[in-house]
């Protein structure tokens, strides 16, 4: 059964300094999601390692925090039927050159380290990340895809 969910997404500095931010709002609102939550973060280091403290360890950790703080991040929250797992099938694989073209990683990225975009990877995952990039809540409104996308 598919239920309503939310999710977070960020499109992570590299998508906001290649102009990325527009194509990959376009793609969600295009699927027939709903935004409910977005803005421009340039996110502290002590904030991402809160935000990525499971990957805390890995080899890759201190590169991927220094590559997250770099400039601001969208960060965005999507609303819709199973917005969770479709939206990390929007962005593709983890690994870019893994990543199917048509995905967004698919078709604007190349390198683990620099995949443009993150997406919340299971429902508890993304209210944890929604309360913690947006601890003033998210907007409610009447949207016209409720009538027009949703039966
Ligand atoms: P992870 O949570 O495993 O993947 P995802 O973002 O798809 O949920 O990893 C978080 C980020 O860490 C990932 O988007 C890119 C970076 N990363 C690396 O730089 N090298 C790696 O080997 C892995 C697995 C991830």
């Amino acid at each position: 059964m598919s239920t309503k969910e939310r999710t977070f997404i960020a499109v992570k500095p590299d998508g906001v300094m290649r102009g990325l931010v527009g194509t990959i709002i376009a793609r969600f609102e295009q699927r027939g999601f709903k935004l409910v939550a977005l803005k421009l973060v340039h996110a502290e280091p002590a904030f991402l390692e809160q935000h990525y403290a499971d990957l805390k360890g890995k080899p890759f950790f201190p590169g991927l925090i220094k590559y997250m703080s770099s400039g601001p991040v969208a960060a965005m929250v999507w609303e819709g039927l199973d917005a969770v797992k479709t939206g990390r099938a929007m962005l593709g694989a983890t690994n870019p050159l893994a990543s199917a073209p048509g995905t967004i990683r698919g078709d604007f990225a190349l390198v683990v380290g620099r995949n443009i975009c993150h997406g919340s990877d299971s429902v508890e995952s993304a209210e944890k990340e929604i309360k913690l990039w947006f601890p003033e809540g998210v907007v409610q409104y009447t949207h016209a895809l409720n009538e027009w996308v949703n039966e």
